[in-house]
């Protein structure tokens, strides 16, 4: 059996010029967690050209959803981006990574820091009822360079609140914190920046991070986990893996493409 299925393109929404997103057709038999990610890619010359994604989508749901980037001289991304409607993407069937809720001990408060396409995963597990069994609250942080790069801002501001099955859940639970670095904007800084000086806490109106109580998922780029991952163990915080949970869980997002 080939590892990859041939998915069908079923929508194509561009963010801005250098962000888009697109939902495919999902194989029956293809299971993953949500926060997982797995190989995409289109075929180049007969031959597979792939790139790992975090899958947007919830696991629940009946198609497959990615957010992309566009890097002009990207091997993958240049073609990608100007995919339309039918047509047709390869879809790895071993989803894995790290950004699972399953690898976290248990807690009280959950924190999904990201920045730029880092959001991706976070937004699968911010979909799972099981996210919201495990933890009292969830708060969401995205961090960007201009306001047009907070892809899904409506989408969590507007529809999920109101979603006819998790809307509750979404509403008492879910605090979504978007920053902004470059322009003005309501929160603006770094993610590290706000969590040293403290301003994400008091804007949120919660305490400092506490390792007795909170557990934290971080996707973005190699910079960004390397400032968080060390901020984290001057706390205390445990990084956990696939075979061991811990206080905290890292992933590269899947950029430079
Ligand atoms: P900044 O504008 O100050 O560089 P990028 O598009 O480069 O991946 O950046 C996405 C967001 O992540 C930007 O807001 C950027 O801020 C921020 N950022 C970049 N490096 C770090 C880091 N080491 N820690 C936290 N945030 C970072």
């Amino acid at each position: 059996m080939s590892a990859f299925n041939e998915e069908r393109v079923l929508t194509v929404h561009h963010w801005n010029g250098s962000l888009f997103t697109f939902t495919t057709t999902r194989d029956s038999t293809l299971r993953f967690s949500n926060g997982h990610f797995t190989m995409i890619g289109l075929r180049v010359n007969g031959k597979p050209l792939l790139r790992a994604y975090s899958i947007v989508s919830a696991n629940y749901e009946e198609h497959l959803e990615f957010l992309s980037i566009k890097v002009p001289e990207g091997p993958l991304t240049s073609r990608l981006q100007n995919i339309q409607v039918g047509d047709t993407v390869i879809v790895g069937r071993k989803p894995t990574g790290t950004l699972v809720i399953d690898y976290l001990l248990p807690g009280k408060r959950l924190y999904l820091l990201s920045t730029g396409t880092g959001l991706a995963p976070f937004m699968s597990i911010i979909r799972d009822p099981e996210t919201y069994e495990k933890f009292e609250q969830v708060i969401l942080v995205h961090g960007v360079r201009t306001a047009d790069e907070l892809a899904y801002h409506d989408l969590l501001v507007e529809h999920l609140p109101n979603h006819e099955f998790l809307g509750d859940l979404v509403t008492s639970k879910l605090r979504y914190y978007p920053t902004v670095t470059r322009e003005q904007y309501r929160n603006m800084g770094r993610i590290t920046d706000l969590i040293e000086n403290g301003k994400l806490f008091s804007d949120l109106g919660v305490p400092d991070l506490d390792r007795e109580t909170d557990r934290v998922m971080i996707c973005g780029s190699p910079a960004m986990l390397r400032d968080l991952k060390r901020m984290l163990e001057a706390r205390k915080f445990t990084e956990g893996n696939t075979s061991t949970p811990g206080d905290f869980v890292i992933e590269r997002a899947f950029a430079e493409q």
